[in-house]
């Protein structure tokens, strides 16, 4: 009687099997517990005549042995298979998925590079303030009081006081420099800078420059030429030129606009370029003797070159964007372009 039901028994034991961590769990409760099949043998015992209780005890102990053993062997095989399917859920041979990353903003990446280049060939980084008084701006850079010169640049004035401004470009850097430091002087000074404009595809009243001064004895024209050839080629590539074209400045004498040749037709002429295979990024010249003079820099010993130059329409030439408005309106479709590819 005992013999049939522990016999029965066994044989779910050796027939038991288990996938899963809750199967593995059912095996448990009906096989190992207290309250099991083999626990209830157990509690049987008390019922046994006394005479019977040697031979029962052994079998119902093999019968534990035999449920702890499938137990052990279940655990492994469950343990096993869900190690092998994690590792064939992966294919490791597979490329990786790109990782999401910000981009460095054009104008961002532009001017970092153009501060590269110059430093490189000995310049170092100067900065002035944004709100700036008529002397930085205007009178110490040799623009005569109520001269039009100074309309060229139509100026931001602050709470109606015409002494102070929102600099309208970045030369004022250029005199607080030469105020504070005897030459040598190698200095590259980017920043913002503010126009009374419309704003156009072509023009903003907020745009960004950088300008460069080089002051030392024996300073030339040709001085002025080749550093800015270097940065061209640097910049733009080998192949390109650079012309310079006779202008005017008040703080440059002489003075030139720079000019390189269209990147995009080389200089064929196309429609970036409107036909003429040139397009201007700044101007330039040799510092003029009043300048100097004005900073307290000795102007029968020392010359100086400068230069200035539009970092949005270095950009727009270097990334080929044809509206400037792009720059600041956060326009996601567009700065995407400026991920990094990973
Ligand atoms: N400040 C000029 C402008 O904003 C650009 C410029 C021209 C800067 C000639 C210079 C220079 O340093 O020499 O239009």
């Amino acid at each position: 009687m005992h013999q049939q039901k522990i016999e029965a028994i066994k044989s779910a034991i050796e027939a038991a099997n288990a996938a899963s961590q809750d199967e593995l769990e059912a095996y448990r409760i009906k096989f190992i517990s207290k309250k099991s099949v083999v626990g209830e043998l157990f509690a049987q015992m008390k019922d046994i005549p006394n005479e019977q209780k040697r031979e029962y005890g052994q079998l119902v102990n093999e019968v534990k042995q035999l449920a702890e053993q499938k137990f052990q062997e279940l655990i492994e095989k469950v343990n096993s298979s869900s190690k092998k399917s994690k590792s064939t859920d992966m294919d490791l041979t597979l490329p990786p998925t790109g990782i999401a990353a910000g981009g460095i903003h054009p104008l961002t990446a532009t001017r970092q590079r153009i501060i590269e280049i110059f430093e490189r060939i000995g310049f170092n980084l100067s900065e002035g303030p944004e709100i700036e008084d008529d002397w930085h701006n205007f009178t110490a850079l040799n623009f005569p009081e109520n001269h039009p010169a100074r309309e060229m640049q139509d100026t931001f004035f602050i709470e109606k006081n015409p002494d102070i401004a929102l600099r309208t470009h970045t030369s004022s850097v250029q005199v607080r420099v030469m105020e504070n430091q005897k030459p040598p002087i190698r200095t590259l000074s980017p920043g913002r800078v503010y126009r009374n404009e419309a704003i156009s595809a072509r023009a903003h009243c907020i745009f960004h420059q950088v300008e460069g001064l080089y002051v030392d004895e024996n300073v030339g024209f040709a001085d002025l030429k080749n550093t800015l050839y270097h940065f061209a080629k640097e910049m733009f590539g080998k192949e390109t030129k650079v012309r310079f074209r006779p202008s005017f400045f008040p703080f440059t004498e002489p003075s030139a606009e720079i000019d390189i040749s269209c990147l995009l037709c080389g200089g064929k002429g196309c429609n970036v370029c409107k036909g003429a295979g040139w397009v201007e990024i700044g101007g330039s010249g040799m510092v003029d003797p009043n300048v100097l003079e004005n900073c307290g820099i000795d102007s029968g010993k020392y010359t100086g070159f400068a230069f200035g130059m539009g970092i949005e329409r270095i950009a727009m030439l270097k990334y080929q964007i044809k509206d400037l408005r792009l720059f600041t309106e956060n326009d996601i479709r567009f700065l995407k372009q400026f991920r990094p590819m990973l």
